[in-house]
């Protein structure tokens, strides 16, 4: 099978498209997964990003893919293996920081759709030429923040991005009011200790004012 890059962007968009944010997740306890994806769910941000950073990932999207109403998707793909396990887990759509060319042919062959990082115009513009249109631009807030995507955006007004890296409540609107931006990442939705106590109320409560944020 093999997926053209343009038709992956269209999925994508159309996923990035369900909620203004996309809760980027660091689980480190399977055991949670279930209970925390209920919680982002039911706050209104059904498009969940579990990044392959802790030795639980796997099982977590696995798990997370149960939950009715939620869309999982698999970040920090770096590898083409990592791509392979991401979709044999359940993953819908694969994250990657930046893009190599083993990476991308791997969600091609995969039928992994999937939201490649780029940084400058010209990561960008790279990405393009392969068919690549909804990117993810990261690290937001260190590359130059909203005014950054702004500028990218006047010469390249048919790629449109979810910024991650930074985006915080605060800074969040000055990216979704962008016109070429679809969505944002964040993770204060979930946060660290808040999952380790399973303050499941809590992170329901944060995710439902991160719902409420404009695009
Ligand atoms: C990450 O690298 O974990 C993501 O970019 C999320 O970044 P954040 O913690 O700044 O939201």
């Amino acid at each position: 099978m093999s997926l053209p890059p343009k038709e992956a962007s269209k999925t994508t968009r159309e996923i990035c498209g369900l909620a203004p944010i996309i809760p980027v997740l660091v689980v480190e306890n399977a055991a949670h997964a279930r209970p925390l994806a209920e919680a982002l769910v039911a706050g209104g941000l059904p498009v969940l990003e579990v990044t392959l950073r802790t030795a639980a990932a796997l099982d977590v999207i696995s798990e997370m893919a149960k939950v009715k109403g939620g869309h999982v998707g698999a970040g920090t793909l770096i590898t083409a293996e990592d791509v392979r396990a991401a979709k044999a887990a359940g993953a819908t759509f694969g994250v990657s920081p930046g893009a190599t060319d083993a990476l991308l042919a791997a969600c091609e062959e995969e039928d992994l759709p999937l939201l490649p990082g780029a940084a400058t115009a010209s990561e960008a513009m790279q990405l393009l030429a392969r068919g690549y249109d909804m990117l993810k631009f990261f690290p937001a807030e260190a590359s130059g923040g909203a005014p950054a995507l702004k500028a990218i955006g006047a010469p390249l007004p048919q790629i449109t991005f979810c910024p991650t890296g930074g985006v915080t409540p605060d800074n969040a609107t000055s990216y979704l009011s962008l016109p070429n931006v679809i969505c944002a990442g964040g993770s204060w939705v979930a946060p660290k200790d808040m999952v380790e106590r399973g303050d499941w109320a809590g992170i329901e409560t944060l995710t439902r004012e991160a719902a409420a944020l404009r695009r």
